[in-house]
């Protein structure tokens, strides 16, 4: 079996995020030909092109190293002000330079907004996606993962409690490793989702 490493990358910093638990809840429902590990965005520091005229930042490098190191990226994160929240926007400003040296170029990619409204984080989802034509990043178009509602659906200790959320997400997992495989073309045919 091959397995395609994935770097999860969760557009929060908050302590108790529902972002971060619905990261770890499909972290938990991938099928086993996914390896799957958080790349942290928080200590990242703010994207200024002049610090990358000489040696860039520690964190810059340390993030850039693992994301080029994967074989694909989740992303799962709220909605700030209906766009993406900036620490997600300055990790993606991040990885994308020095002009040429992109760490996401090519690779496939995976969207799931997390919310407790009523929508779904459509408009972070989309604002990714709209970042990934100029990044040049095969996202997967479906299924599409917009969680509402998301203060019901875990337990005090962050654990996902609802069934069909549970069959949705570990679907999701398994549509991204055919999408991946599809996209780095060491799937079989029949394993595509
Ligand atoms: C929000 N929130 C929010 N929610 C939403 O559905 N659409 C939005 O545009 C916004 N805008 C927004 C801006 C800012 C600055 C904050 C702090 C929050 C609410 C947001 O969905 C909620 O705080 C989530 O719990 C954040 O995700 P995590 O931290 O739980 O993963």
């Amino acid at each position: 079996m091959t397995q395609h490493s994935v770097a999860v990358i969760v557009g929060s910093l908050r302590k108790g995020s529902f972002s971060r638990m619905a990261a770890r809840a499909l972290i938990e429902r991938a099928p086993a030909s996914l390896a799957c590990r958080f790349a942290e965005i928080g200590e990242l520091a703010l994207y200024n092109q002049d610090l990358d005229e000489g040696e860039p930042p520690a964190s810059w490098r340390t993030f850039r190293d693992q994301v080029r190191g994967a074989d694909a990226v989740l992303f799962v994160t709220p909605e700030y002000n209906r766009s993406v929240p900036g620490v997600l926007k300055n990790a993606i400003d991040v990885g994308s330079r020095p002009y040429g040296q992109s760490v996401w170029a090519k690779k496939p990619a995976a969207v799931i907004s997390v919310t407790p409204s009523a929508l779904g984080a459509f408009g972070a989802n989309h604002a990714l996606r709209q970042s990934f034509v100029f990044l040049d990043m095969p996202v997967m178009q479906q299924p599409e993962a917009y969680i509402a509602g998301a203060h019901k659906l875990f337990d005090d200790a962050g654990r996902l409690t609802v069934e069909s959320t549970s069959e949705f997400f570990a679907a999701f997992m398994t549509g991204f490793a055919g999408w991946i495989g599809l996209v780095r073309g060491g799937a079989a045919q029949g394993q595509i989702a």
